[in-house]
């Protein structure tokens, strides 16, 4: 049974909404309002200390055990949190501040679930070097969150792959669903924040902003198209995402792309409509389905949901 998504608040108009009716003005004060609060206003309180983590059955620890993904998840999550606790620092609007220093502290708890799981389940993660602030804030965090977007809309897709397959038990499968759907308020924070400061700068000037975000864009999927192509020749277990879903069960890449890309809308779809959503991977996701050929299809005419059914706990 799918948990239900918990910010159904948020979807809109809501009672006593001032912004009702309006058209909303990106960079504008209401925006800003709009984007931060719901971002604040959709905090989720607890600690991972009080995360009841299940007994694991023999068989189920050694799939948890064999997912190349902790030394890099714990990495990530850390580096990530230090990211975005630098901006955070660094904004003088205090609303600005107050939603990027909460996001910080949300990666910084992501780092630490991941730690206290490796711990429980005696997973042994290499050392890393405590992540170092950023020179340039910003940019840090702007690049960082336009590779969450990319590494989100994959990983929207195998974690329901993975939920539909009972590849791990649902008592663990629920403690994640938090994460993932934390990762999903944060890219919507990310193109709104970006939005946001395109919006102030007068119209001449908001070229060079689109350039400047374009590069950060153009790394980061360069960056991750390489890691997704030399996943699994070395030792790095970056990539994981756009690889790992044959993991899952069987499902074909036609499958998973349409899994991803529904999950990407249903996990969106619980904030306010009128904030702009993250657009670019879906885009190229849906032109790449249309310019896949049928017959690579072998499955063709069946659902993700009957591939899946496939996969799954034995
Ligand atoms: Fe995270
Ligand atoms: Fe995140």
């Amino acid at each position: 049974m799918r948990m239900p998504l918990r910010s159904s608040q948020f979807r809109t108009p809501f009672p006593g909404d001032p912004l009702a009716g309006s058209p909303l003005v990106l960079g504008s004060p209401a925006h800003k309002e709009l984007f931060c609060r719901s971002f604040i206003d959709t905090h989720r309180k607890f600690e991972p200390e009080e995360i009841p983590w299940p007994a694991l059955e023999w068989e189920d620890l050694q799939r948890l055990k064999g997912l190349p993904v902790w030394n890099e998840a714990t990495r990530t999550e850390a580096e990530t949190a230090v990211k975005v606790q630098a901006l955070g620092e660094r904004e003088k609007d205090p609303l600005l501040s107050e939603a990027i220093a909460l996001q910080g502290y949300e990666e910084g708890r992501h780092a630490k679930i991941i730690r206290l799981l490796t711990e429980r389940y005696g997973i042994s993660v290499a050392p890393f070097p405590d992540p170092r602030p950023p020179r340039d804030a910003t940019w840090a965090f702007l690049k960082t969150g336009y590779g969450e977007c990319i590494d989100s809309f994959f990983a929207f897709g195998l974690f329901e792959m993975g939920r539909r397959s009972e590849y791990f038990p649902p008592a663990l499968t629920d403690i994640f669903e938090q994460i993932v759907q934390e990762e999903a308020r944060h890219i919507l924070f990310l193109v709104n924040w970006a939005a946001y400061h395109r919006g102030r700068f007068a119209l001449a000037l908001r070229p060079f902003y689109d350039l400047w975000r374009s590069w950060a864009v153009g790394s980061e999927l360069v960056g991750h198209a390489l890691h997704a192509f030399t996943f699994g020749k070395g030792s790095s277990q970056e990539g994981f995402e756009m690889t790992t879903h044959k993991d899952f069960g069987e499902i074909t890449a036609r499958g998973f792309l349409e899994l991803c890309l529904s999950e990407n809308e249903r996990r969106l779809s619980v904030y306010d409509s009128r904030l702009p959503r993250p657009r670019l991977i879906p885009s190229l996701v849906r032109m790449a389905l249309r310019l896949m050929p049928k017959e690579a299809v072998p499955n063709s005419g069946a659902s993700p949901d009957a591939d899946l059914a496939k996969g799954g706990r034995s």
